[in-house]
């Protein structure tokens, strides 16, 4: 369907070169992106003045949303009106659904010159490059099997990380007890999937992970282990506040950092709300692996591609993805944001004990293949069926349905938007 809509307004698109060039003489960069909360507020400013230090301009375009989904939106409208930014910040599956309809700028030439190929981990490659060309930048790697907690609560209620999910639901019964959320949560599809992420990986590990969400085999899908998976969720479900339909995710990472709320599950753009805040690792809050998820490492990657706009564009968006994958800017910016860079030459040094353990835990991910894509984020299954399975995740958790009731809608909602 994306496709289609798509093709249908290239004629657009085609038509507008002619100005948009002139407008790109000036090397004025307009980025689009969905960067609004403190954390990653700070962060990107490390991205523009990388940019103005190689003589270029920023145009901000950012479009408030978590996960990008508004910002998405936005962009197939001004595509469609052949209107589309210079750079945006891009998932998983939407930068091939853009390069197949020849949308995106080959970066190819720059990629070869600073040796991308060489820098860059195979899983994130598989998203930057379209036919064997780098078509997008990945400035970081988020990881999504986080839980965040505050360690004030957990040393008054003399908790430790849980090792399984058993003990999870444990530690929230005694936290709830002791008049705290345990589970601070924004009722938004998009995080729902985040947690989902994590609940299907602690249910059957990463072989099942990659079988059910990325292969979209509907014998997995249909598994008692995915069973299992939607278990969690309910159990995740009873550990949430009434007041959580709607919350922005930086809203419930607050909850944590203010001591209103134990823990939340959430990928590391929530350490960028903690480090915006001045909160320390092991000092003021915790982060450990989902129960069940220790050797698994689901990864989010933020890249940007750069729209075709004609030639005369290409030199500021040049410049933009070579500050992208700068490695003195890869490694500020992701000690603010809260990700890993996407380049593995950085050290380690500057990154705290979450960045440091998710830079060697991706490292050992890599090795044994538990790398996997993240379902929530778009690099798991492209855009079809992860808006059915959203809907699927996003049902169950708000309503009573059993998990026997949601894995059979899950085959049939898989089945359907293929
Ligand atoms: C994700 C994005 C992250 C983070 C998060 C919340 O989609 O990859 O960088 O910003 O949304 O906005």
């Amino acid at each position: 369907m994306f496709r289609k809509r798509i093709t249908a307004v290239a004629v657009g698109l085609v038509a507008c070169h002619a100005l948009c060039a002139a407008a790109a003489d000036t090397k004025t960069v307009e980025v689009m992106h969905w960067w609004t909360s403190g954390g990653e507020a700070k962060a990107l400013a490390v991205l523009k003045d990388g940019l103005k230090a190689k003589g270029d301009a920023w145009k901000d375009s950012p479009i408030a949303g978590g996960g990008g989904e508004a910002a998405r939106t936005v962009l197939k409208a001004r595509v469609a009106s052949g209107n589309p930014p210079d750079a945006i910040q891009m998932l998983g599956f939407t930068i091939p659904e853009y390069a197949q309809e020849d949308y995106l700028q080959n970066l190819d030439a720059v990629a070869s010159k600073e040796d991308w190929d060489k820098l860059v981990p195979a899983p994130i490659q598989k998203f930057s490059k379209v036919d064997g060309h780098w078509v997008a930048a990945p400035v970081d790697v988020h990881r999504t099997n986080w839980v965040w907690a505050n360690k004030k609560i957990f040393d008054q209620l003399k908790l430790t990380p849980p090792k399984t999910f058993d003990e999870l639901v444990a530690d929230a019964d005694k936290i709830r007890k002791a008049g705290y959320v345990p589970l601070a949560h924004g009722g938004q599809a998009w995080q729902e999937a985040t947690i989902f992420d994590s609940a299907v990986m602690s249910a059957g590990g990463p072989k099942f992970y990659q079988q059910a969400l990325v292969k979209l085999d509907p014998s997995a899908l249909g598994s008692k282990t995915m069973e299992k998976a939607f278990d969690q969720m309910r159990a995740l479900r009873g550990m949430v506040d009434p007041n959580f339909p709607g919350r922005d995710w930086n809203l419930a990472t607050s909850m944590v950092i203010t001591g209103k709320a134990a823990m939340q599950i959430m990928g590391d753009w929530a350490k960028g709300e903690f480090a915006s805040a001045g909160k320390q690792p092991n000092v003021d809050y915790l982060c450990f692996n989902y129960p069940g998820t220790d050797g698994a490492f689901i990864f989010n990657t933020d890249q940007f591609a750069g729209f075709k706009k004609g030639d005369a564009s290409l030199p500021g968006e040049y410049a933009f993805a070579s500050t992208i994958m700068d490695k003195g800017v890869q490694a500020k910016f992701n000690q603010i944001k809260g990700s890993i860079p996407a380049r593995l030459d950085v050290p380690q040094d500057g990154f705290d004990e979450c960045g440091k353990k998710s830079m060697n835990d991706m490292r050992a991910a890599l090795k044994t293949d538990s790398m996997v894509g993240s379902f929530a984020h778009g690099h798991a299954m492209p855009d079809g069926p992860k808006n059915a399975v959203y809907d699927v995740v996003t049902h169950f958790f708000n309503s009573n349905q059993s998990s026997a009731d949601a894995v059979k809608s899950l085959v049939a909602a898989v089945k359907n938007s293929q």
